[in-house]
Order: structure tokens, then C-alpha cells, then sequence
């Protein structure tokens, strides 16, 4: 026999409805740690190291399938067209596992915080089981199917609905997720019935049809928590609660500094390096990297950025996509960041807008400075070298290039590009016109005085 003990695949269910979300977003795609509840199943499978990674899909299938693609783009969906039981579901990733050998790793949509251990255990289990099960010790059984045992072999699992009263008083329930090999598990598959309380194909029957044909099953568990599956929205707002509790933890045995913890959101792929500070008020959207010794001030919201080492980030400013801050660069309060890189040590400080732009080392742009990069229609650069000053209030009207050491005077609209070490000045020219404002301002006045005595 080969030996398949390194190889392994994922079959991840999201075909179902999610009735009690009470949403037209499909339950999978709500948003956990600032990326969609499946992106938690995929990345609890991804360590470890599938060959091969199926997502079934069903309910909203269209757009969980490209939020899949984009989560992961070696998964490969398989269609559930009609939400016939756990079981059936499996059994949809037959044909995207033709040609794979190996155990299957069965994981849920919507159970996002299945650790790396548990997962390491249910395949280590296979080592003596055909198919391993990952159970629990619910605290309230509740409709969780239960785990029937003799000794550690696992003879059945039986659904609440179908369970006896004695079968209800069992504790040891059913995560749902489980290990086997992927062959053996599609031949047990294709018999498992629908003749049950619910009329549908359930996967907990596999465990039974693999005793009856001298194949043997057991049990691994792991903590309840692990298991948290999102049903309702209440649900969903706690299992935040709990992401984002273990993801500070992690922060700080990282060594980052926050003083108001609980008031920091973090993504399920933020990494901070160490010393970092964080203030209060502080959002992680999705894919952000910061290096060691920034400070990300308060009440800032950083997606899709990287923000370098000993950086200043905030109070107030935004990280959009593309924004790329070097070694010691300063983003100051209201100002914006898109698709644009900040050289080392360079100083946005006040008020502005960048987007679709490299500003150079140690350049500095003044206060309600505007990368105008948008026409209507088309976006356009700006690229500012090094040791530029930019004046305050300076418009550059993209497409438009500034040479390194260039300045621009203060309330400039800039169109042209403006060579090294030039002086650009894009605005009126100031005229003093004699006494005016003092003969001005008695003429005003008198008039105030006339429409008083009226
Ligand atoms: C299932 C288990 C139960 C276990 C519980 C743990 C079965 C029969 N029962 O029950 O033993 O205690 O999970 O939470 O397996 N899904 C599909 N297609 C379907 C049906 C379900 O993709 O046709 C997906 C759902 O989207 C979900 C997962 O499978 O992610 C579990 O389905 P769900 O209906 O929640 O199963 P339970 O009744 O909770
Ligand atoms: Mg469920």
C-alpha cells in the first residue's frame, strides 16, 4: 500500500442556507475578523498543507464560489444543487478529489475556530482508525448528535431527533468534522440512506457503515470553543467577541503595546511586529502588515497596507489598499492613503489625499495637499521624488511627475511636471491695491447706517 500519511485534502461544507442569519448574504460570506466566515475554515485547513482543497457550495453558490476564489484560489468548488444532508454533501466533492490519494479532512463553512492542534490530532488518530471523528463535551448537548463509544472505537453517532432518551443523555457530541481516507470514504458515502427524523443523507452515518463492513472508527476531541458553529447573528457578534479577545492576546505576547485593548479590532491576517504601539480606537480591515517599533495612533483605519518599521500612523488617518509606508515615514490626522507608497521617512502630516502616487524619501507634503489622480473616467499617477517639499494646499493634477528636491508653493495647481530642484508656482499672482480695503469698508459701513435710519 502507499503510504499517504503526508498527503491530505480539505472538504469544506458551505452549501447551506443559514435560515436563522434572516439574510440574503449567505451565511459563509458574513464577516468574521473583517473576512468572510469561510476564509476561517480555509485557513484552519491550510495548516495543514492540503494537496488539494474543496469547498461544496450551494446556497448562494455564485457568490460564495468567487469570494472562495479570491480566499483561496487553488480551492476548487463543488456544486450542491439541492441541500440534501451532510452526507450528500461530501459526496459532491467526489469528482474534484478524482486522482487524489490520501485522507480527506471534512471541515464546516461556518465552525471558524478549528485550532491547528485538534486538526493535527484527527489525522494522527488515523494512524489507527479508518475514520476519525472529532467530538466534544458539550455543556448542553442540546441537538448535537451524539457519539456512541466502546471503549475508544466509536460505533454510531446518532442525531438528536433520532436519539433515544438514553442516546440524549450521552455528553460526547459531534463536531461534525472528521478524518478518513478519501476512497474509503466515498465508498461508505454511497451507501449512507435518508430514512431518518429528517428525511436527509447524513454524514454521522458513515461511522456505522464503516463497523458493519469490520472497519473501525473512533473519536478524538478537543474544546468546546473550538467548535462554536455560527447559526444567528448573536452568534456571529460573539464569536467576534471571542476572535478578537485571542487575537490581542496574541498581539501582546507578540510584544505589540495597546492601552485600550478592547477597543482594537484586528483581521484574521493582521501581523504587527514587535513594539509596536497601538492606541485606542484603532480598525484592521484585511491584509495588513506592520513592522516593528510603529505607532498606529488613535482612531486610525489601516486595509491592505504595510506600514514600516518606526513609523507614525495617525490620530485619524486612513490605510487603503496599496498603501505602502517606508521605514519612519509619518501619515498624520485626516489624511488618506490609497495605492501609494510613502518613502522612508517621508511626512504627510495634515489633511490630505494620496492615491495612485509614490512620494520619495524624506520628501514633505504640505498641509490639504490633493493627488487629484481621478478624471471622471481614468485614474492617473503622481510621482514625487526625493526631497520634495510640497507646499500647503498644492493641487497635483495627475498624470504629473515632480523631480526629486522639486518644491511647489503653497496653494499650487500643479499640471506640469515640474524638473529636479524647480520651484513651481501654479496660482494668481497677488495684487495690493492702495487703501482700497479701508475705503472699502466706510462705504459698507455708511450704507449699514442708512438702512438702520429707514
Ligand atoms: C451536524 C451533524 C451533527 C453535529 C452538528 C455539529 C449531521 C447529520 N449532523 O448537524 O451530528 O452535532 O452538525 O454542528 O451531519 N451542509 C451542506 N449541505 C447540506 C447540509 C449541510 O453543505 O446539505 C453544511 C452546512 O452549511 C453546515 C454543515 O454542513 O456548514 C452542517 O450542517 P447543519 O445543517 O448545520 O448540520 P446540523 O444539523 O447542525
Ligand atoms: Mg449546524
Amino acid at each position: 500500500m502507499q503510504d499517504n500519511s503526508g498527503r491530505c485534502a480539505l472538504v469544506i461544507l458551505a452549501a447551506g442556507q443559514g435560515s436563522r442569519m434572516n439574510s440574503d448574504l449567505p451565511k459563509v460570506l458574513h464577516p468574521l475578523g473583517g473576512v468572510p466566515l469561510v476564509a476561517h475554515a480555509i485557513a484552519a485547513g491550510l495548516t495543514q498543507a492540503p494537496s488539494r482543497i474543496v469547498v461544496v457550495t450551494g446556497h448562494g453558490a455564485e457568490a460564495v464560489e468567487s469570494a472562495v476564489a479570491e480566499i483561496e484560489p487553488a480551492a476548487i468548488c463543488a456544486r450542491q444543487a439541492e441541500q440534501l444532508g451532510t452526507g450528500h454533501a461530501v459526496l459532491q466533492a467526489k469528482d474534484a478529489l478524482e486522482g487524489f490519494e490520501g485522507d480527506v479532512i471534512v471541515l464546516y463553512g461556518d465552525t471558524p475556530f478549528i485550532s491547528e492542534d485538534t486538526l493535527e490530532n484527527l489525522r494522527a488518530a488515523r494512524a489507527t482508525h479508518d475514520i476519525v471523528m472529532l467530538g466534544f463535551e458539550a455543556a448542553d448537548p442540546g441537538r448535537y448528535g451524539r457519539l456512541i463509544m466502546e471503549g475508544e472505537r466509536l460505533t454510531g453517532i446518532v442525531e438528536a431527533k433520532d436519539a433515544t432518551p438514553e442516546e440524549l443523555a450521552i455528553r460526547l457530541c459531534n463536531s461534525g468534522l472528521l478524518c478518513a481516507d478519501a476512497a474509503t470514504l466515498m465508498n461508505l458515502l454511497a451507501e449512507v440512506g435518508n430514512d431518518n427524523a429528517s428525511g436527509e443523507y447524513y454524514l454521522t452515518d458513515v461511522p456505522a457503515i464503516a463497523a458493519a463492513k469490520g472497519l473501525t472508527a473512533t473519536a478524538v476531541t478537543c474544546d468546546e470553543a473550538e467548535t462554536l458553529g455560527i447559526n444567528t447573528r448573536a452568534e456571529l457578534a460573539e464569536a467576534e467577541r471571542l476572535f478578537q479577545t485571542r487575537r490581542r492576546a496574541e498581539m501582546f505576547d507578540n510584544g505589540v503595546t495597546m492601552t485600550a485593548p478592547e477597543t482594537v479590532f484586528f483581521a484574521l491576517d493582521t501581523w504587527i511586529g514587535g513594539d509596536t504601539v497601538i492606541e485606542p480606537n484603532v480598525v484592521f480591515g484585511p491584509g495588513v502588515t506592520v513592522e516593528n517599533a510603529a505607532t498606529i495612533r488613535a482612531f486610525s483605519h489601516l486595509e491592505g497596507a504595510h506600514v514600516g518599521a518606526g513609523a507614525i500612523v495617525g490620530p485619524y488617518a486612513r490605510l487603503r489598499p496599496g498603501a505602502e509606508l517606508g521605514n519612519g515615514a509619518r501619515i498624520g490626522n485626516f489624511v488618506e492613503v490609497k495605492a501609494a507608497e510613502i518613502g522612508e521617512g517621508a511626512k504627510v502630516n495634515h489633511l490630505s489625499y494620496i492615491g495612485d502616487a509614490s512620494i520619495g524619501a524624506r520628501s514633505n507634503i504640505g498641509a490639504g495637499t490633493i493627488t487629484c489622480n481621478y478624471d471622471g473616467v481614468f485614474k492617473h499617477r503622481t510621482d514625487v521624488g526625493a526631497d520634495v517639499f510640497v507646499g500647503s494646499n498644492t493641487m497635483l493634477v495627475a498624470p504629473v511627475t515632480l523631480g526629486d528636491g522639486a518644491m511647489t508653493g503653497s496653494g499650487s495647481v500643479i499640471t506640469r511636471d515640474v524638473p529636479p530642484g524647480d520651484l513651481a508656482i501654479g496660482r494668481a499672482r497677488q495684487e495690493n491695491k492702495d487703501g482700497l480695503g479701508a475705503r472699502m469698508m466706510s462705504r459698507l459701513r455708511a450704507l449699514k447706517s442708512k438702512q438702520k435710519g429707514h
